[in-house]
């Protein structure tokens, strides 16, 4: 598998894992899913073998002078590709970006109901730190998991 970032001709193939990964009201539309990867503050790391994409995760930051933050837009894999390692290592990646961009935590919402996902982002250090009602539509909450990111002194 390889990962890289984004490339402008990437959205047909990237919005088709959306297709496959979400159903509505999880999904987000083709116009959210430009949005958010043409923002400035943002990375869209890409997992593909053999030139098909695999997986994708968009990792978005901000930097308010109290907190600089990251937050997990989406990470995705194609049901071919589960259970090797493409999810953790993607991120992974998103958590090279978040720290490069000088966040101190990394948030990121997950439905109650997706068990693989949380126990992906448990795995890695996430915890759980609020449940927000009528999230992804009315009646169904989310989960919110922060982790936070270690920056190394510098010398
Ligand atoms: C959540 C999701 C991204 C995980 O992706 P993934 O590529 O399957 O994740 P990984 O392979 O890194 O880890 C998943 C499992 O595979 C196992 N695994 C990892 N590498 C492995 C390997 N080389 N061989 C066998 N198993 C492996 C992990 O231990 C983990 O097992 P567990 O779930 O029993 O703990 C994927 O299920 C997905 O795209 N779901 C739909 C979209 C979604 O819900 N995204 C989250 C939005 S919040």
């Amino acid at each position: 598998m390889d990962y890289r970032l984004y490339r402008d001709d990437d959205f047909t193939q990237l919005y088709n894992i959306e297709l496959a990964c979400f159903e509505p009201p999880f999904r987000f539309s083709r116009q959210t899913m430009r949005r958010l990867i043409a923002d400035p503050d943002s990375a869209t790391w890409i997992a593909e073998e053999q030139e098909q994409m695999a997986g994708f995760a968009i990792l978005y930051w901000a930097q308010p002078p109290e907190q600089p933050l990251a937050y997990i837009q989406t990470l995705e894999v194609l049901p071919a590709h589960r259970s090797r390692g493409v999810g953790r290592e993607l991120l992974r990646r998103v958590e090279e970006s978040a720290s490069s961009a000088g966040a101190h935590v990394i948030w990121l919402h997950v439905a109650e109901s997706n068990a693989p996902a949380i126990r992906l982002y448990e795995a890695h250090g996430y915890s759980q730190q609020g449940r927000e009602e009528n999230f992804y539509a009315k009646g169904i909450p989310a989960l919110l998991y922060a982790k936070p990111i270690e920056h190394s002194p510098t010398a």
